[in-house]
């Protein structure tokens, strides 16, 4: 296949941010996270302030291709019909389930695939996976390999090195000279995970091997990054980056990815948290069973910095399923909104500071 197919879906990207600009822009992604980035949150996200580019969890190709473990995987894969087409990200050591997975993600639709190459997990890292692959070099090439051999792009989501973050020397220009279609660098090592700060001091250092090695590859930065502004800020610092991808960022603010940033009203972070209940219904109807505890450590993003926000968050700990949390809400929510003056108009971050009134408003039920 040539290069000018493979690479379809990421040029299309590369455009579509073009046309609407006269300078370089980067692409904005959201982060694949384990357990978050599922059809229900990328739809969230979606409504909240649109990435360009959005990531699946990460998939096990051993358990895609194992004819009884397939079923296992499909709600990790499920893509709602009024969705953008996601990138699939998957993780393995073994060349050949690569690239059966990757024929039954292009069976399904899915347009691009990314490889993980950077996941600290030890049960990844025990499967010869994840970041386990920067300590050995020759099976990520194998995996490469395998993968571009099938019908989709290609890309590589890794860290700098295993132990330290300096081995990106090395271990980057094997990538590149595979001229995978992205390159996303999230700048620590693993053994830093996400403690130390991300190495920024890194990055022109990367663009100059790409430019080098491998100029069609798109380099993408990751790390600290929590919104579309600081996003900017380093491309206008290293003009050669082509894309910014922002994951914890998000459940700080579900407005990372947002081109003109605003104050939201509290009636907004409601309404993404409801969209967030009756989609997770859907999904648990229609595609797979979803587990409701997985839904408390979303609450967080919607419910905070307003008064009454963390004693709100406290009772909705303690609920079982979606209709209990749609009846405490409505019934509380009332009471945050009776006791300030501007309704349902108070804003997230401005209530922050008057957040002990919270306690107020809890003890006057
Ligand atoms: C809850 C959670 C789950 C994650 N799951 C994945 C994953 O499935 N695949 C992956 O490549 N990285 C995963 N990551 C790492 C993120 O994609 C990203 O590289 C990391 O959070 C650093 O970016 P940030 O500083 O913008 O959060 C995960 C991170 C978090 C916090």
């Amino acid at each position: 296949m040539s290069e000018l197919k493979q690479n379809f879906f990421w040029d299309e990207v590369v455009e579509k941010v073009q046309n609407n600009h006269k300078s370089k822009q980067p692409f904005f992604s959201m982060a694949p996270m384990e357990a978050v980035t599922d059809t229900v949150f990328r739809r969230v996200v979606a409504k909240a302030a649109a990435p360009d580019v959005y990531y699946t969890e990460f998939t096990n190709a051993s358990s895609m291709v194992h004819p009884k473990a397939k079923f296992s995987v499909q709600g990790r894969l499920a893509v709602a019909e009024d969705e953008q087409q996601p990138v699939a990200q998957i993780w393995g050591s073994r060349p050949k389930e690569i690239a059966g997975s990757i024929e039954i993600l292009a069976d399904m639709g899915y347009q691009a695939v990314d490889i993980n190459m950077g996941c600290p997990d030890g049960t990844v890292i025990k499967n010869s996976s994840g970041s386990d692959l920067i300590r050995h070099p020759d099976l990520a090439e194998k995996i490469i390999v395998a993968a571009q051999s099938g019908s989709l792009p290609v890309s590589v989501k890794t860290r700098l090195g295993f132990y330290k973050p300096e081995e990106f020397r090395e271990w980057l220009p094997i990538i590149l000279r595979h001229q995978v279609a992205v390159l996303t660098v999230h700048l620590r090592s693993r053994k830093e995970m996400s403690k130390a700060p991300a190495h920024y001091e890194h990055i022109d250092e990367i663009l100059a091997m790409r430019d080098e090695i491998a100029p069609n590859t798109l380099i993408q930065i990751n790390g600290d990054i929590k919104t579309r502004a600081q996003g900017i800020a380093l491309v206008q610092e290293h003009p050669g980056i082509d894309g910014i991808m922002i994951g914890r960022g998000i459940f700080e603010n579900p407005y990372a990815f947002e081109k003109q940033p605003r104050q939201h009203t509290l009636e907004e972070s409601i309404a993404l948290l409801n969209l967030q209940l009756d989609l997770f219904d859907e999904v648990s109807e229609t595609v797979t069973t979803k587990h409701f505890e997985a839904l408390k450590r979303y609450f967080k993003i919607y419910l905070r910095g307003f008064a009454h926000a963390s004693a709100l968050r406290q009772m909705l700990m303690d609920t079982h399923t979606t209709t209990e949390v749609r009846e405490i809400l409505t019934r509380e929510l009332a009471k945050v909104y009776a006791a300030v003056a501007d309704d349902k108009h108070i804003y997230r971050d401005n209530a922050a500071a008057s957040a002990d009134m919270a306690l107020s408003v809890n003890k006057q039920k």
